[in-house]
């Protein structure tokens, strides 16, 4: 059962963590059971420090009190832990079904280390579809769709949530692309962001130093 493993794969994640750690905190469901395990690890003789990747992530922080700081110019983010949507074989992903694409990959760029947790329905083996979110400004969003959609020749829908648009935490809209091939992500990912408009891609690649997979219960190190 998925959410069993979730579960699984946070408990797993704690080891990576240890007192005293300055911890990105990724987004989605998965990160939802590490926080809630980590937050029950913190007492008088274990601290650590989040640095959250998106505003449900701070809120949960807030729930599991677990103190945040701020990402300034001298943190050093000892080991983020994060979720993944799509995980290729050579550790390549994507990111973003949950919309945090923007501060997860900001805070995965600076920090020593990203591990990566998920269940194995993520792996690109089982993904029949693949979906790649992209952060684009709201003004003249449906030129930099129209962009979008002919750079990479795949449909891109507005992602919506009920009747407007979804919203990102940076206040940006995402169009969701369905992709057909991904061929090389690093150059799809470079040559989306020259396009005007466009500020992020759900694209993770290089990143990843470890990735822990659950199936059925069990979790194994996929990287
Ligand atoms: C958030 O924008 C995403 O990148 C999440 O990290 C990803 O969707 C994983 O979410 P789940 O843990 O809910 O599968």
């Amino acid at each position: 059962m998925a959410e069993m493993d979730k579960k699984k794969v946070a408990e797993a994640a704690l080891t990576q963590v240890e007192s005293g750690m300055v911890v990105g905190l990724g987004s989605g469901s998965t990160l939802a059971f590490f926080m809630e395990a980590l937050g029950e690890l913190i007492s008088d003789d274990f601290t650590v420090y989040g640095v959250p990747t998106s505003v449900k992530t701070e809120k949960l922080a807030s729930k599991y009190n677990i103190p945040l700081v701020e990402l300034t110019d001298d943190l050093v983010i000892d080991v983020t832990i994060d979720g993944a949507d799509h995980i290729y074989e050579d550790g390549s992903m994507i990111k973003g079904g949950g919309g945090s694409l923007v501060r997860e990959k900001i805070v995965a760029m600076h920090s020593q280390r990203n591990v990566y947790i998920s269940d194995a329905s993520k792996l690109s083996k089982h993904v029949a579809q693949v979906i790649l979110p992209v952060e684009i400004v709201p003004f003249g969003y449906k030129r930099t769709q129209l962009t979008v959609a002919n750079q990479l020749g795949a449909k891109a829908e507005l992602r919506m949530q009920g009747e407007d648009p979804f919203i990102s935490d940076n206040g940006n809209y995402i169009i969701d692309c369905y992709l057909n091939d991904t061929g090389l992500l690093n150059r799809v990912d470079r040559q989306l962001k020259l396009l005007t408009g466009v500020v992020e891609t759900g694209i993770f690649t290089d990143l990843a130093d470890e990735i822990l997979i659950a199936d059925n219960e069990e979790v194994y190190r996929y990287l």
